[in-house]
């Protein structure tokens, strides 16, 4: 997976980089991931990137010109690619979207900024917009952060056991048991029995229903958006609103 971040803050994407499993996947050869300064496609002495909306109002607005040229220039060094723009705007990440977004081979990143972008961006150029969730970052990078982490660790070969990706929470529609290690007891605190028991069935059974618990104490709506699956592939019998 080849990534380029179009960004004004290129040093904060390369310093993220430089840790934990995104180093991993492009120490791996798994991942390639290239900032991309949005200045660096200015034409004005001041590199300017942003300017006054037009019509009034607060905030500046992202020039189209520096973004349609930055675009160009990645298409015709690199070839087609998908493109994501970072907005609150966009659809909401879940791990379904990283899934499919990990599947990609290329990809590139649009990090928003200030009180927004040129509308003729949208417009002029084919964007899945992507927003990390119900909140306002001042700007698209750590979004942009955020996904290339959440698809670095699902690329083949990066994260040691497959199975660790895949039995975690979301990925089951529900949040994972708790977790211990040693020691077997801490300030008064044991370990379950159970999971000292080498009984690999209670074990299982165990986990299952601490996942349940903690989903329905936290998080019942995966359990409705689940519940909901489950009914509408069940067919018509299973949907008990549909009589
Ligand atoms: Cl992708 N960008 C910004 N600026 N704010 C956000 C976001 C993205 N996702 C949630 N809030």
């Amino acid at each position: 997976m080849h990534v380029h971040v179009i960004t004004i803050f290129p040093r904060l994407i390369e310093g993220f980089l430089s840790a934990g499993i995104p180093r991993i996947a492009v120490e791996k050869g798994a991942l390639t991931v290239e900032a991309v300064d949005l200045r660096e496609f200015t034409q004005d002495a001041h590199r300017t990137v942003d300017d006054r909306p037009f019509g009034g109002g607060p905030g500046m607005v992202m020039l189209c010109a520096p973004i349609f040229a930055a675009v160009d220039h990645l298409d015709r060094q690199h070839g087609p690619a998908h493109r994501v723009l970072l907005t609150p705007h966009g659809r909401r990440l879940d791990q379904r979207k990283l899934r499919e977004l990990a599947e990609l081979d290329r990809l590139q990143l649009l990090c928003g900024h200030y009180e927004g972008i040129d509308e003729r961006v949208r417009n002029g150029i084919d964007w899945d917009e992507v927003s990390i969730g119900d909140y306002v970052l001042s700007g698209g990078e750590v979004a942009a952060m955020v996904l290339v982490d959440g698809i670095a660790r699902l690329l083949p070969g990066v994260v040691g056991d497959p199975a660790s990706t895949v039995s975690e929470s979301f990925e089951a529609g529900v949040l994972e048991a708790p977790h211990y290690t040693r020691p077997r007891e801490f300030r008064g605190m044991p370990v379950p029995e159970v999971l000292l028991s080498g009984d690999h069935q209670a074990i299982a059974r165990w986990r299952e229903e601490e996942a349940l618990k903690i989903t329905k104490e936290r998080r019942a709506d995966l359990l409705l958006a689940r519940a909901a699956m489950t009914w509408a592939s069940a067919g018509a019998e299973g949907k008990p609103w549909i009589e």
